[in-house]
């Protein structure tokens, strides 16, 4: 089943998350063949969790820290996020990666978190537009997978990936389709690699400056296994067409 996720990052009160959500649920119309997901903020993750219990819509958090519990100024666990019914967590985020500094290593500790309390990581990876220029998308791409999989890959077909390449987030470019088909088919074989009994089981989802026009020619593509769509799920009424779009 293909998943559409909403990251709404760093946006939306408890009162607009309610008008959104309100309205998310007029609109848009649940179909068996894709799951869809919402990312809000940490502050409105229990405000969200309650009403979206009785709906097919699955909830989300966008960051999350490895240890259980502790003197962690300013972290959210696992059991915090279960508790409030999150069943996803993205796991390195590029805003993450590079605007906070998060290493390959955390992120490995942070899947291999979820992996033990038995929540979903959509962990992100893509590579800079230097990283592209320099003809090194693979091999940047190649790199964070590795690293960010080392040591749990018998658990390969537990997590989806999000290939997102940074140059395509927040600007309105997205990557063309068939470039992101070629990711996708490289993550897909990298995959097969190092877990050959995990192919087929990770969803491989397409973020970056997708719209409600843009969203129907990247489905259109076996390969891209669901949308993290930023910017345009801010709008409910934007969000619901591009969980419609094919
Ligand atoms: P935009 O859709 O705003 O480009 O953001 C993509 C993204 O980072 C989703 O995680």
């Amino acid at each position: 089943m293909r998943l559409i996720a909403a990251n709404w990052k760093m946006n939306k009160t408890v009162k607009e998350t309610e008008d959104y959500i309100n309205r998310f649920l007029q609109t848009f119309k649940p179909a068996d063949d894709r799951e869809v997901l919402i990312c809000p903020p940490f502050t409105s993750l229990y405000v969200a969790s309650r009403m979206l219990s009785n709906s097919p819509v699955k909830l989300g958090a966008q960051n999350c820290y490895y240890e259980k519990a502790g003197a962690f100024t300013g972290e959210v666990s696992l059991p915090m996020l279960k508790e409030l019914g999150c069943s996803y967590v993205i796991v390195g985020h590029s805003e993450r990666r590079h605007i906070f500094g998060e290493s390959d290593e955390l992120i490995n500790k942070k899947v291999s978190a979820c992996l033990e309390e038995g929540v979903r990581p959509i962990l992100c990876v893509g590579e800079k537009l230097e990283d592209r220029e320099a003809g090194m998308t693979f091999k940047v791409v190649e790199t964070q997978v590795r690293l960010a999989l080392s040591g749990l890959e018998d658990y390969v077909d537990q997590i989806d990936i999000a290939y997102e390449p940074v140059w395509a987030i927040g600007t309105g470019v997205p990557a063309t389709p068939e470039d992101a088909v070629s990711v996708h088919r490289f993550i897909r074989d990298l995959l097969k690699d190092l877990n050959p009994r995990s192919e087929g089981k990770t969803r491989i989802l397409y973020g970056g400056s997708v719209k409600p026009s843009n969203a129907r020619e990247f489905m259109k593509h076996p390969e891209i296994g669901g949308l993290l769509v930023g910017s345009a799920s801010l709008d409910p009424d934007s969000f619901a067409k591009i969980v419609e779009s094919f």
